[in-house]
C-alpha cells in the first residue's frame, strides 16, 4: 500500500521502547539526550514572541526565494561573522531539513546517491529517502580527532553520486574538516562533478579556543550550497526558517538559483510571519545563542575534569552541542544505555550516530549544568569505568 520512501518497519528500538516507558513513570530522569534548547532552562527575552505580532502579516504578498527584508537580515548576520553573502544568493527555506529536500529534488533524479559523513546525525537517511535518494557514507575515522578518510571516500563515489554533504562543526563529534581535508572534499567535487553541501548549523558554536566562527572555504569552482537556520543559531527551531546560500561558478549558481525558486514557489511553505519577524529574531536571539554557547563550554569543562582519571575518553568536538565519548566496550550496543537508563540517565549509544561499535557514548551538551553534573557522577561511578 505505502511506498518504499517509507523505513521498512515503523516500530521503535528496543532502547528507544524502553526510554518511552521510563519516560511515562514519575521521577526524575537526567537526560543527557537534550537537545531542544527552549526547554533546556535557557532564558529568552519576550520581544522574541512579540516579533510575531506584526498586523503587516496579514496581507500575503509571497517571494519563493523569501522576501527581501528577510534575506537582507540574513545576509547582515553573515556579514556580522565576516561572511559576506548577496542577498540575492538566498533561498529561505522553513528549516534545514526542508533546505536539504529542495537540494536533492533540484540535484538528484530518483535513485540517484548522495554521500553524507559517517558518523553523523541519523536524519539525513531519512530525508533523503523521502526524497527517493539513496544515501553512502563516507567516513572520518577515530584517531584522536575525527580524520577523513581519503580512500574510504574515492571508493564511496559512484557514477550516480550527484552531491557530497559536509557538516561544519559535525554532529555529534563536533569535528570540522582540516584545510587538508577541505581540499580534498572539494578535489572529489571538481574529479566527479559534484554539488557541496556543506550544513553550518552548528558554526556559530565553536569550542576550540580561540575560534569565534566556524567557516567554511569558498570554492569559486564547485557548485557549493550552504545551509543555516534560526532552530540552532537562536535556538528557535518552531520558528521554522531556514536558508540555502548558493555560491560557485556564476552561471551554474544562477541556474540553481532559478530552479530553487521554481522548488520553493511550488510549496511556498515559509510563512510570512516568520519572515517579517526574522530581523528582531536574529537581532535579539543573539542573546539565546550566547547563552546556549556558555552552556555548552561549562558543560564540556566539567565533563573533562570528571571524567579524569576513569576509563572514559573524550573526544574533543571543536563545534556543535554535543561530545563523543570513548568507553569500554561491554556485551550488547545496547547495554552500557540501559545500565544508564535503569539508574535514571539517558544517552545515545555511539550505533544511533554510525559510530563503528559499541565503545562510544553520545550526551548533549544543551543539558541543564545540574542534570550534566549529575549524569555523569552516575556515568563515572559505573563499576565498568573505572580505571584497571
Ligand atoms: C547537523 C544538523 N543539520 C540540520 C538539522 C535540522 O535543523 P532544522 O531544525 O533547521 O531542520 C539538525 C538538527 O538537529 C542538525 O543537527
Amino acid at each position: 500500500m505505502f511506498s518504499t520512501r517509507l523505513p521498512s518497519s515503523l516500530v521503535p528500538s528496543p532502547l528507544a521502547a524502553a526510554v518511552a516507558a521510563r519516560r511515562a513513570r514519575p521521577g526524575r530522569l537526567i537526560d543527557l539526550t537534550q537537545s531542544n534548547p527552549t526547554t533546556a532552562g535557557v532564558a529568552y527575552p519576550e520581544t522574541l514572541a512579540a516579533a510575531w505580532s506584526n498586523v503587516a502579516a496579514l496581507r500575503y504578498a509571497p517571494d519563493p526565494r523569501g522576501l527581501a527584508t528577510a534575506r537582507a537580515a540574513v545576509a547582515d548576520w553573515h556579514a556580522s561573522v565576516g561572511d559576506v553573502i548577496d542577498a540575492d544568493r538566498l533561498i529561505l527555506t522553513a528549516s534545514t531539513s526542508e533546505a536539504y529536500s529542495h537540494l536533492f529534488k533540484l540535484l538528484c533524479n530518483p535513485g540517484d546517491r548522495v554521500l553524507v559523513p559517517c558518523p553523523s546525525y541519523p536524519l539525513f537517511e531519512h530525508l533523503a529517502q523521502l526524497d527517493a535518494v539513496a544515501v553512502d557514507r563516507y567516513t572520518f575515522r577515530d584517531a584522536g580527532r575525527w580524520e577523513l578518510d581519503q580512500a574510504d571516500l574515492r571508493d564511496r563515489i559512484t557514477p550516480r553520486t550527484r552531491a557530497l554533504v559536509v557538516v561544519s562543526p559535525n554532529n555529534p563529534t563536533g569535528s570540522v574538516p582540516s584545510p587538508a581535508e577541505w581540499a580534498a572534499l572539494a578535489d572529489a567535487c571538481r574529479a566527479h562533478r559534484l554539488a557541496l553541501i556543506v550544513d553550518e548549523v552548528f558554526a556559530a558554536y565553536p569550542l576550540a579556543p580561540g575560534v569565534d566562527y566556524v567557516r567554511t572555504p569558498r570554492l569559486d569552482d564547485v557548485l557549493t550550497f550552504r545551509l543555516n537556520g534560526l532552530s540552532k543559531l537562536v535556538g528557535l527551531p518552531q520558528a521554522k526558517l531556514g536558508w540555502i546560500v548558493v555560491e560557485g561558478p556564476d552561471g551554474l549558481a544562477r541556474q540553481a538559483l532559478e530552479a530553487l525558486e521554481l522548488i520553493a514557489d511550488t510549496y511556498l511553505s515559509v510563512s510570512t510571519p516568520v519572515q517579517l519577524a526574522a530581523p528582531t529574531l536574529i537581532a535579539d536571539g543573539a542573546v539565546v545563542r550566547t547563552a546556549i554557547a556558555a552552556r555548552l563550554r561549562a558543560n564540556l569543562a566539567h565533563l573533562m575534569t570528571r571524567v579524569a582519571g576513569t576509563a572514559v575518553d573524550v573526544r574533543m568536538p571543536e563545534g556543535g552541542w554535543s561530545v563523543v565519548l570513548r568507553v569500554p566496550c561491554v556485551g550488547e550496543p545496547d547495554d552500557l544505555a540501559l545500565a544508564l537508563l535503569a539508574r535514571d540517565v539517558v544517552v545515545h549509544p555511539g550505533y544511533f550516530y554510525d559510530l563503528p561499535h559499541d565503545g562510544y557514548l553520545v550526551l548533549s551538551l544543551l543539558a541543564p549544568e545540574a542534570d550534566m553534573r549529575a549524569g555523569l557522577d552516575v556515568l563515572c561511578g559505573l563499576p565498568l569505568l573505572q580505571p584497571a
